[in-house]
């Protein structure tokens, strides 16, 4: 076993805590904002399955991050249950002695039938992708005819598997989906499980972002407070995404996450590591470090841990406090390779 890094952080003082692993840059959705089609399409050339790390590098790596100071992994894509055998990287990745929290960011569409592996293999959260409860809203986002039945169906499935806990992410979008706001907040009340209301968030280079499109969280947030009234709620979680609120009357909670009016970048302890093997230390990032070709050039443990331990060190991403200075004709790494 590898010695811990205490003391590691970045130049500007965030540990390292969680990781955030994309197993593939694959989905069975083609989401206007993430994966469009006519980027992705037909003749989309995605990764090769040896250009994809494999289980065991995966393990492995993840590891050496523990042995850094992660003690949050998630598991995302593209679509993670669109990875054959996922369920079996989820076993191994539970048996990682120091990860106390491991989560999956999943489209549901695969989920009625993985839920229940998914749980016995050791994953502790789901957080399940919804932008809207309305087929034909639903469709238009995902671009595929997918039946939104088919994914309240992967909730319920997983309901019934025992997760610790249960999100459902919705990013909003004006003129899209906004109004499908509170519709949503009143299908998951009382459920158990939190709605997030993302922000939506100038990822990548092909989503053809608009800042017109974007609904700040505090417009959401009064939205929802006119038809049920919410507090707010401390948050014990160091580095959390999302502000969270509860309703008054004991229904549950909801999140938002705020990306764009308001930046997390001060307490960011996510390292990424993308389907290639690439590790990005900002979902931002325009380049990052090849992990792939370390590990399979025979690298030692040790060799590994000293790379990623000086890439954390040098690290100086802040890229949602920085938006308006940024320069928006720089590459960026696209959510379906990096994770989101
Ligand atoms: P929890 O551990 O349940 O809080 O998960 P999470 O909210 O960190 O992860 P999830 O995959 O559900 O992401 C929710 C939203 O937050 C997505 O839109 C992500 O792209 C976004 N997000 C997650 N981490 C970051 C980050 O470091 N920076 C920015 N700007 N957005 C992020
Ligand atoms: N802005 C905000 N959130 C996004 N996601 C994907 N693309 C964007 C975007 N442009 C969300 C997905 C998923 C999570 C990992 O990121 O809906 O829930
Ligand atoms: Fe697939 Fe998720 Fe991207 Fe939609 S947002 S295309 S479901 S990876
Ligand atoms: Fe972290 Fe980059 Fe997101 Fe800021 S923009 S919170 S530094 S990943």
């Amino acid at each position: 076993m590898l010695k811990g890094s205490p003391g590691l952080i970045d130049l500007l003082d965030r540990p390292l805590r969680d990781l955030r692993i994309s197993v593939t840059d694959r989905c069975n959705f083609r989401c206007t904002y993430c994966m469009p089609r006519e980027v992705f399409g037909a003749d989309h050339v995605f990764l090769r399955s040896d250009e994809v790390l494999t289980h065991d590098e995966i393990a492995r790596l993840a590891t050496i991050f523990v042995s850094l100071g992660v003690h949050k992994v998630r598991i995302t894509g593209g679509e993670p249950l669109a990875r054959p055998g996922v369920e079996g990287l989820v076993g191994a990745l539970a048996g990682i002695e120091g990860i106390d929290d491991l989560a999956l960011t999943t489209n549901g569409a695969r989920l009625a039938r993985k839920a229940e592996l998914l749980r016995e293999h050791g994953l502790h959260r789901l957080t399940v992708s919804l932008d809207s409860l309305d087929q034909a809203v639903f469709s238009a986002i995902n671009d595929v005819g997918f039946p939104v039945g088919r994914v309240l169906e992967g909730i319920k499935r997983a309901e019934r598997a025992g997760f610790e806990s249960i999100k459902i992410n919705m990013v909003v979008r004006r003129g899209l989906n906004d109004h499908d706001v509170v519709p949503m907040a009143k299908y998951f009340r009382g459920s158990g499980h939190v709605v997030r209301f993302i922000e939506y968030m100038d990822v990548g280079a092909t989503n053809g972002w608009k800042r017109e499109d974007v609904v700040p969280s505090e417009e959401i947030l009064r939205a929802l407070d006119a038809v049920y009234r919410l507090v707010p709620v401390d948050s014990p979680h160091q580095g959390e995404v999302a502000r969270r609120y509860r309703y008054a009357d004991g229904a549950g909670e909801i999140g938002v996450i705020s990306s764009i009016t308001q930046p997390f970048c001060g307490d960011c302890s996510r390292a990424r590591i993308a389907a290639n093997g690439v590790l990005y230390t900002c979902l931002f990032s325009s380049s990052g470090l090849d992990l792939r070709s370390l590990v399979r050039s025979g690298a030692s443990d040790a060799e590994l841990a000293a790379t990623i331990r000086s890439v954390w060190a040098a690290r100086a991403d802040r890229f949602s406090e920085q938006r308006s200075a940024a320069d928006p004709t720089r590459r960026r790494v696209e959510m379906s390779v990096i994770g989101g």
